[in-house]
């Protein structure tokens, strides 16, 4: 077995008091993204959701949807999946590349509430612990984690059951977005984490309002989790696990290096600087920088107000991870063909 040169999210739990973790966020917790986080004191980093079902059946997909390098760890790979097959046969074929996966008990599309993904697994805890205990029985590693994303039932009771259930099918952690599924813009419900947190053995992540440092520890002084979870907070500010209330324009810069250098495509790196520059930026302004269509305009914009330019030669490295072996980004990597065409082979002798 091939020797970590990271931290795992299990010694995370035990030496970080919070773990400090991004969100999956489809479209953006890619990894340039996790690149730029982790260089900001975040210390776990999640895939989007990938959709189980596609990803098992499609190389384009495993392709568009999967892309990791050495440097991109610990990181979890979070699925959608709707049944414990499924989830097992995809976390062995991501096991070599991550730390764990995690299933996505919180989205509540409509569409993904029609295929039995996401939220509407919390209705049914005994499908969860199935699928929990069949991917941890299907990865032969002890430091691969399976964890799942939950939101809040109607009545806290139910969910603390269903977290129980799921701790005694070994799952990992939890993490609670403290809303129910019904719920969108509301305050986060930190109480009924605390109540999670108290009626369980596993770590416990909150999630939901986590935008400064202030938040972090006011949120964990009141619940007592184990670990925080940030996506609107992050995606505004990359910085914010390393103290900053706003976004540092050395984080832009940044942005710029490791989002260019790793080759995100135009709509992804415009978007994240839309998010980065939403508080430098008036209204007028905002409309101004994004209807730009190009690289070079968007360059050409930085360049002009905000003196960013892009270092092409930058050896850029995670900072503060120096010690962990994850000094450059070098060469993206795309899940191999020949791997999963003999996962499928083997898949196939099996049935
Ligand atoms: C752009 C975006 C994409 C998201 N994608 C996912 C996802 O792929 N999986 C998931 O579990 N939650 C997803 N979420 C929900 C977040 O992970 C998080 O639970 C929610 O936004 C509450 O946290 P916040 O208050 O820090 O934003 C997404 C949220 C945003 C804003």
């Amino acid at each position: 077995m091939e020797k970590a040169t990271h931290v795992s999210p299990l010694q995370l739990f035990q030496s970080k008091e919070p773990v400090k973790m991004c969100a999956p966020m489809v479209r953006y917790s890619k990894l340039a993204f996790r690149t730029l986080v982790r260089s900001y004191d975040c210390d776990l980093t999640f895939t989007p959701m990938i959709v189980c079902d596609s990803f098992l059946k499609s190389a384009k997909a495993r392709d568009s949807e999967f892309t990791s390098n050495e440097g991109d760890r610990p990181l979890i790979v979070q699925f959608a999946a709707s049944n414990a097959k499924d989830l097992a046969d995809a976390a062995e074929l991501v096991a070599r590349y991550t730390d764990g996966v995690d299933l996505n008990c919180g989205c509540p599309q409509r569409w993904a509430v029609a295929e039995g993904y996401g939220a509407c697994l919390i209705k049914h805890p005994d499908l969860i612990k199935d699928m929990v205990q069949q991917t941890w029985n299907r990865v032969d590693r002890s430091d691969f984690t399976t964890s799942i994303k939950i939101r809040l039932h109607k009545d806290i009771r139910e969910t603390v059951e269903l977290c129980r259930r799921a701790e005694h099918a070994g799952v990992s952690w939890i993490t609670v977005h403290g809303r129910t599924k019904e719920q969108r813009g509301e305050p986060a419900d930190h109480d009924a984490i605390r109540i999670i947190k108290e009626g369980v053995g596993v770590p416990v992540v909150a999630n939901g309002d986590v935008k400064l440092m202030e938040d972090v520890r006011r949120i964990v002084e009141q619940t007592g989790v184990d670990g925080v979870m940030s996506a609107r907070g992050i995606l505004r500010n990359p910085a914010m696990y390393a103290g900053y209330d706003d976004t540092p324009f050395q984080c832009i810069q940044d942005w710029v290096d490791i989002g260019l250098s790793l080759g995100t495509n135009l709509t992804y790196f415009h978007h994240h600087l839309m998010q980065m520059l939403d508080q430098y930026l008036p209204g007028s302004e905002k409309v101004n920088f994004n209807s730009l269509t190009s690289t070079t305009a968007v360059l050409d914009y930085l360049e002009t107000n905000f003196g960013i330019g892009w270092n092409p030669n930058k050896n850029f490295y995670t900072r503060n991870k120096e010690d962990l072996g994850c000094h450059s980004h070098g060469q993206s990597r795309i899940l191999g063909k020949d791997h999963f065409e003999k996962f499928i082979d083997e898949c196939t002798e099996d049935s």
